[in-house]
């Protein structure tokens, strides 16, 4: 069975609380997942798991979070075509623009998105749901 990196940034734990969703769906699924925070990851370690999901909330306007996770995600992103990845976050106020841009930014990088899911604040009910999906689509 894959082995599945979960890497995320939060700032006040709901894309956190995500990522133990997405997490939880890969092993309720048969697969090893790990969860990892962004500044814990790096290109290096790629080639060590089968499958990613990525976690950021909509910061800044509609942007990733800009100190921690962008860093990373610029790291990985040129080696990320041809693996399988999806995305998830957490937001708030608006309607989820930050997600469809950073899937735009993805795959016009050539990264093929298998799947993403947005929560509104804490992840409840169906957003939690679609977090242990996702997980599970990875496995
Ligand atoms: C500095 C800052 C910028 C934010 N920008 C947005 C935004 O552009 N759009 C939005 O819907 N929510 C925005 N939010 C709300 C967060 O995305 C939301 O609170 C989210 O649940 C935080 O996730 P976290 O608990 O994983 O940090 C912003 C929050 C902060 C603190």
């Amino acid at each position: 069975m894959g082995k599945i990196a979960v890497v995320y940034w939060s700032g006040t734990g709901n894309t956190e609380a995500m990522a133990e969703l997405v997490a939880e769906g890969a092993r309720d699924a048969g697969a090893e997942a790990e969860v990892i925070t962004c500044t814990e990851f790096s290109a290096s370690a790629l080639d060590d798991y089968d499958a990613f999901a990525f976690g950021c909330p909509a910061m800044g306007s509609e942007e990733l979070e800009s100190d921690e996770f962008e860093p990373m995600w610029d790291g990985v992103e040129p080696e990320l075509p041809g693996r399988k990845v999806a995305l998830f976050g957490s937001y708030d106020w608006a309607d989820g623009e930050w997600m469809d841009l950073w899937r735009e930014r993805a795959e016009a990088a050539g990264i093929t998105i298998s799947d993403t899911v947005i929560a509104k604040d804490y992840p409840e009910g169906e957003a939690a749901e679609a977090c242990k999906a996702l997980g599970a689509s990875l496995a």
